[in-house]
């Protein structure tokens, strides 16, 4: 069914997790982090694996992820990777699995509230970050549902509730 599963896609530090675990809660799922998925199965730190292993084998390890999509029996609810969507034919893949969601936000606002956790790769300075956002948003914009984190994780989490009923229906 086109609607299997929920993917949440968007930059890193917008509250894919949270707004997630809060989605999956009232959709009665199992939750899923790519990023916590691969940390378990590889036994590393998403940033030890960028700083002893290079982007590119971390990329691999998503794309791994996302070839296991089918594979699933239950229904979930999925947090992507900021990066993951601009994987080759991964949105067409996540797709075919599901809906995606995009949780959108002012990327410089962004900035200022995540700068502070040093463990994150790829998050040199406001304006790379900016630039990153700018070079996503063609692979972020072809979500089917679009929204902005200006409320509470707990708000927006019953907002995508809503709309989802409303697009499956
Ligand atoms: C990345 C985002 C991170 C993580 C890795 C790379 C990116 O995930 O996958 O650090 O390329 O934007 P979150 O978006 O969950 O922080």
């Amino acid at each position: 069914m086109k609607h299997e599963q929920v993917f949440l896609i968007g930059m890193m530090g917008i509250g894919k997790t949270t707004v997630g675990q809060l989605l999956a809660q009232k959709m009665n799922r199992l939750f899923i982090d790519s990023d916590i998925y691969i940390e378990e199965t590889t036994g590393m730190s998403v940033s030890q694996i960028f700083s002893s292993l290079g982007e590119a084998y971390f990329r691999n390890l998503e794309n791994i992820f996302l070839n296991s999509l089918p594979h699933y029996q239950h229904k979930l609810v999925i947090a992507c990777g900021g990066g993951l969507p601009t994987l080759p034919n991964a949105l067409e893949r996540m797709k075919k699995n599901g809906t995606l969601i995009f949780l959108d936000g002012d990327p410089r606002v962004l900035f200022s509230r995540i700068q502070q956790n040093g463990e994150r790769p790829l998050l040199s300075n406001e304006e790379a970050f900016v630039t990153l956002y700018k070079e996503r948003l063609i692979f972020y914009h072809q979500a089917d549902i679009r929204i902005d984190i200006s409320h509470t994780p707990e708000e927006t989490a019953t907002a995508l509730y809503l709309r989802l009923q409303e697009l499956w229906s």
